[in-house]
């Protein structure tokens, strides 16, 4: 049912933790499911994203997730990270359960929200950046 790297990253997840003084973090929730994510970045003064932590409260598609959307946005510009997309998620774990691909969505939207949050810490407009949705399932069908 999930694909070898879905298991790897829910068995051995990357990045897992928090940043001290962050440059933003995002935190999302499903209120249908109850999962919560919490993504910490570190950005530097060319807006490269330096390092990238999470905490997930959630199913283990969620965590393996966020492990892989940590790994993804590593290294990357700030409109290379918002450019990481549940779908780009998806495909780097070789696929997700379609019961599933809601968790994928929360790890999308918490790396929006962390970048909103260290956008609205350094007076900043980001191009293409909306406000995240704090609970996903908000407007959503089926809550995917
Ligand atoms: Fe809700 Fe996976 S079941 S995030």
């Amino acid at each position: 049912m999930y694909s070898k790297k879905v298991m790897d990253h829910f068995q051995h997840p990357r990045n897992v933790g928090e940043i001290d003084n962050a440059s933003g973090v995002g935190t999302v929730g499903n209120a249908k499911c109850g999962d919560i994510m919490r993504m910490y970045l570190n950005i530097d003064d060319h807006g490269i994203i330096r390092d990238c932590k999470f905490k997930t409260f959630g199913c283990g598609a969620a965590v393996a997730a966020s492990s892989m959307a940590t790994e993804l946005v590593k290294g990357k510009t700030i409109q290379e990270g918002l450019a990481v997309s549940n779908k780009t998620v998806m495909e780097a774990l070789d696929g997700l359960p379609p019961v599933k691909i809601h968790c994928s969505l929360l790890a999308e939207e918490a790396i929006h929200a962390a970048i909103w949050d260290y956008a609205k810490k350094h007076h900043i407009k980001i191009e293409g950046l909306q406000k995240p949705k704090l609970d996903i399932s908000e407007g959503t069908e089926k809550g995917k």
